[in-house]
Order: structure tokens, then sequence, then C-alpha cells
């Protein structure tokens, strides 16, 4: 049963799918590998090519259908209509054969139990804080990982996020019909606005969404700790005298898990360090057998 939040966002994002493109754009499974962001990359070259990988919150598909292209079993799973229909038809003009979607309510365990298949990895990238019940859909996908699979989840963060909060309030505000500014705003997460379908689920997304919810890194260490799921690490880094991310850390690579003193360090620089991706960070971890 869908809860007041779900339907809500179920509806958000039926009207306004994410991340969206143009599909007129993607003719061949090369414009697919060109338009790959850094990060799609970054995944696709660090997960073994015979790994079973779940995309939960998938969207409109880009991701799941990017790491598709080689591999054989990619699934992404999503409770949005509109946005499966984009991924279906992006699926069918490039013949993704590998590529699996389905309509699946992440909060609803009977309809997680019916997907009857288990993963390598799972991404849940930017889903939960969407969800009103971050923990219980995190318990919930759990159910699809495999023993010693590992999983990234991508949260806002509560320190993180205080900056696109200010730029949000300043839009319903001072900025209000200030187009400029609002181009400016989406523009620094973004990079440019060329791509319009694009653009415009970002703005939806990041200014507009009903509902939404941050975490900090000691909640998810709980939600791991609780459910047998070994730390590995965060991008942007928890390690202490690391800056920079992924291109120095790599991903699934196992470290310390940080104290709560490193923590509220590392979430303090975040305000400034993640400012433009609006507090987004994602943390990595591993099933215990
Ligand atoms: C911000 S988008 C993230 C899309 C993609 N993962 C990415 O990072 O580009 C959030 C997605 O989560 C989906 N979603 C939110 N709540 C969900 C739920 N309870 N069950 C399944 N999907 C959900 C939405 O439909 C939407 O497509």
């Amino acid at each position: 049963m869908a809860t007041q939040v779900g339907n809500k966002v179920q509806q958000f994002y039926n009207q306004s799918p994410f991340p969206d493109y143009e599909l007129e754009k993607f003719n061949s499974k090369k414009d697919l590998e060109i338009a790959a962001y850094p990060f799609a990359r970054i995944l696709d070259k660090s997960i073994p090519k015979n790994a079973s990988i779940l995309d939960i919150g998938t969207g409109t598909g880009q991701l799941s259908a990017f790491l598709s292209l080689r591999r054989k079993c990619v699934w992404g799973i999503d409770f949005s209509d509109s946005s499966l229909n984009k991924a279906e038809k992006l699926k069918e003009k490039l013949n993704l054969g590998s590529w699996h979607l389905k309509k699946v309510d992440i909060l609803d365990i009977n309809q997680i139990k019916k997907i009857g298949v288990k993963f390598d990895y799972i991404l849940c990238l930017g889903v939960l804080h969407h969800t009103g019940d971050a923990y219980k859909g995190f318990k919930n996908i759990l159910e699809l990982l495999k023993p010693n699979g590992f999983i990234a989840i991508g949260l806002y963060n509560k320190f993180g996020r205080i900056p696109l909060k200010t730029r949000k309030l300043l839009t319903k505000t001072i900025f209000k019909n200030n187009q400029k500014v609002k181009d400016y705003f989406i523009r620094l997460q973004i990079g440019n606005l060329k791509d319009k379908e694009r653009a415009r689920g970002w703005w939806n997304d990041q200014y507009l969404h009903p509902h939404e919810t941050t975490h900090t890194i000691g909640e998810v260490l709980r939600w791991f700790k609780k459910n047998s799921i070994e730390y590995y690490e965060t991008i942007p880094s928890s390690v202490p005298y690391i800056q920079s991310d992924v291109e120095i850390c790599g991903v699934w690579n196992k470290s310390k898990s940080p104290n709560s003193l490193i923590r509220f360090y590392k979430q303090l620089k975040w305000i400034h360090q993640t400012s433009k991706e609006g507090g987004y960070w994602i943390t990595f971890g591993r099933k215990k057998c």
C-alpha cells in the first residue's frame, strides 16, 4: 500500500522523469557511451563484467542502460511509469537486450520479494531520501543483495545540503522571477543547459521536489551495522586527510570507519565541498556472509 509521501513522489516523477534526456539524441549504443558521466564510467570500470547489477530508482535509466552495454544482467527498477516508459523506449531503440526494467515500489516488501533474483551489486543513488522512510527502503533493498555483494547508497547530507537549501529559498523569495539566477544555479549542478529536458529534470528535482530528507554519515553507519553491511568508503572520502574523491580513493575499497569527530569535521567541509552537487554523497559497503 503506497504511503501519502510515496503517492506524492510517484506523481511528481510521473510528471517530471529524472534525470531525463532527449531521446532523439540517442541513435546508437555509441551515443550512450559518449553521454555517460564520469561517475558512470568509474562504476563501469570498477564493477566486473560478469557481475549482475541492480540500479534502484533508475528513473529514465541512463546509468543502468550504459552499464548494460558490456554486461549480461543489469536491472533498473523504479515506481514511476513515465520514467520507465522513457527507459523502455531507449531500450527498444538501442536494442539493449541485457537491460531489464521493472516497476517496483521499494517500500513494499512483497513487490521486492517478487523480483526473485539477487544481485552482486546494488546501486541506490538519490532515491531513499525521497521515500519518506529511508531506513525501511534501505532494509528492503538488502533482500536483493547476494551475500558478499556490494552496495552503494547515494543520499543528501544534512550539512552538505545547506547551500542548496539556501539557493532554493532565494529562488522562492528575492529571485522568484529571475530566470538568469535560476539558470545559474542549475548550471552549477549540471554544467550547461544545452539538453533542455535534462535541465528541466534537474531543476524540478532539486528545486521543486515535494519531499526530501537529509542524512548523516553516522546514520548510514548505524544502518549498515544493524544489517550486517561492512562499511567500505564514502565519496567524497571520509578518510581524514584525503580531499579528493574517486580518482584517489577508488570505489569499493575498504577503509576504516570514521569516528564521530572525523565525521563531524568531514561533513562540515562538505558544506563547501559538495555545495554544487546539492550535498550529495555516496556510501559504499559490502554484505557480510
Ligand atoms: C532523483 S531520482 C534518481 C534517479 C537515478 N537513480 C539517478 O541517480 O539519476 C529518484 C528516483 O527514485 C524513484 N523512487 C522514489 N521513491 C521510490 C520508491 N519508493 N520505489 C521505487 N522508486 C522510487 C523515483 O521515481 C525517481 O526515478
